[in-house]
């Protein structure tokens, strides 16, 4: 495979969109396929995927939208805005498709798996959907368009996990990358749509994950992160052994590639989380101590409503061995959801106490958007004012903002490991890199080089970053 050509800093810093696209001097006698991508981690690596399949059947790819043969958005539906956002960037290509009807739009990913065809139809100029499971057809499916209007396959797998397609990595900063370990979700948390768009949980092989992550790191790359919605409950069967592996079996397995291969994961749920992965995590200096850990309300009836399947007590008690057997530095954050269905003042101020109690680093918070289909929809009335939203949202990420000041603040005077990513986004004068549990810490540049790991002194800090300099120990 060819050398990728990845954009520059400046060229990135120029796009207004959220851009996976690069020029990869390939063999383009497809013609030339222009990728967006929408979403979360998981959609990301996707597009990596997806760019592996096209580029493997003579597609290639572009960064400049307006010499591409076909444009494809790979899209999220986890809220109401995240569509409207694919629908306003529909809107956008109107003039290309005006001057270049031979143009093909296609959507990918969770809105197309959602809407399927009511995007063609809605959407006119849409000419291609393809869901998430639906990636290995791309190639038929853009072939169909020499001939026909449109093209759709939204068929969901039970066992697809891509797990034999070489990702090929898009604006990497080559030091660290995503490795999706499983696919779709068996959880059905009534405010969801994840589990309709990607369909039911599947666990990719061992041995497919260990070769990425060894190739990873021999070409250079110096982090994983292991992808999965729910990764606590990851379990693979190697047929011909019999040997099941969990989670914390495959953490181990990743952990043993190289000491100075960082491994982080996402998503933990806190009904599944063990303290074998835990303890596997105490035991392996180069797991990232940094756990992910949405907790979407502090209320138990909020809690029950949404079918997380936990109380906030177990929550609570999952936090407390977190802190044991990890100690307190390990990095914390969560998912806050404010406004679900019937929530009062009172369970909205358990969601800030259980903040309180926590004290977590860092948080994604939203406020609740209801999604057509999904149980909280079919059974519930998304009875909260917008105003009220909006006001318990804003206090939720009044108190994050405070915690994450006081939790960087506690860091001043520490000495941090940092692995180096690149240069930082104000100055070319200074690095950065994430320490352990998973600030970002900003450093004036000496003699390392990216991939490199330092050890810095923490100075100063704001309530999203860390700076400091490099110190000898
Ligand atoms: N698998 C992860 C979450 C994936 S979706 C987990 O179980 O925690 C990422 C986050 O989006 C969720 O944690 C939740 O906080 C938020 N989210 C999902 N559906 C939402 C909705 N309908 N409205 C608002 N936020 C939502
Ligand atoms: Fe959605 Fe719940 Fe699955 Fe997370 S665990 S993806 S919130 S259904
Ligand atoms: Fe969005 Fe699908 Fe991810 S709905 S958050 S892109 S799994």
């Amino acid at each position: 495979m060819q050398e990728l050509k990845t954009l520059s800093k400046e060229e990135l810093e120029g796009l207004d969109v959220p851009k996976i696209s690069t020029n990869l001097g390939n063999d383009q006698s497809k013609g030339k396929v222009y990728i967006e991508s929408y979403g979360c981690q998981m959609n990301f690596a996707d597009s990596e995927v997806v760019t592996s399949i096209l580029m493997n059947h003579g597609y290639g790819t572009t960064d400049n939208i307006k010499e591409a043969d076909t444009i494809l958005l790979n899209t999220c539906a986890i809220r109401e805005n995240a569509e409207t956002k694919i629908r306003h960037r529909l809107q956008g290509f109107r003039a290309l498709k005006s001057k270049n009807p031979l143009l093909n739009i296609g959507i990918l990913g969770c809105m197309a798996e959602r809407l399927k065809t009511k995007l063609i139809e809605e959407e006119k100029i849409v000419d291609l959907v393809a869901g998430p499971d639906a990636y290995r057809d791309l190639p038929n499916l853009l072939e169909q368009l020499t001939t026909e209007d449109k093209a759709i396959n939204v068929f969901l797998s039970r066992e697809e996990t891509y797990g034999d397609i070489e990702p090929v990595r898009l604006h990497s900063n080559g030091v660290t990358a995503f490795v999706s370990i499983m696919r779709g979700c068996d959880n059905m948390c009534t405010f969801c749509v994840v589990p309709y768009t990607r369909g039911r949980e599947r666990s990719r092989d061992v041995d497919s994950i260990l070769f990425e992550c060894e190739q990873l790191f021999n070409q250079g790359y110096r982090e994983v992160t292991l992808l999965g919605q729910n990764v606590d409950s990851y379990k693979y069967e190697d047929v011909s052994t019999g040997q099941i592996s969990s989670f914390a079996n495959l953490l181990e397995k990743v952990a043993l590639i190289h000491p100075n291969l960082r491994v982080r994961f996402s998503t933990s749920h806190p009904k599944d989380i063990t303290d074998d992965v835990l303890h596997t995590m105490a035991r392996f200096e180069n797991i990232c101590k940094n756990i992910h850990l949405p907790a979407q309300s502090g209320s138990n009836r909020i809690l029950d409503l949404m079918k997380r399947t936990y109380t906030r007590e177990w929550y609570i008690d999952r936090i407390n061995s977190i802190r044991s057997i990890l100690g307190d530095s390990c990095g914390i954050s969560h998912d806050m959801i404010a406004g679900f269905c019937t929530e009062t003042e009172e369970d909205h101020n358990e969601t800030l106490s259980l903040m309180e109690y926590v004290q977590y680093d860092f948080g994604y918070m939203f406020s609740y958007s209801e999604r057509p289909g999904t149980p909280a929809a079919k059974k519930y009335v998304d009875d909260i004012p917008e105003e009220v939203k909006k006001r318990r949202l804003a206090e939720i990420i009044e108190k994050q903002r405070f915690h994450s000041g006081i939790k960087n603040k506690q860091l001043i005077g520490s000495i941090q490991r940092v692995l180096v990513e690149g240069d930082s986004k104000k100055s070319s004068q200074h690095h950065y890199g994430k320490c352990d549990s998973g600030k970002v810490v900003v450093f004036p540049k000496q003699k390392e080089q990216k991939g490199d790991y330092v050890h810095v002194k923490i100075i100063q800090c704001t309530t999203g970053t860390l700076l400091g300099e490099i110190t000898n120990i």
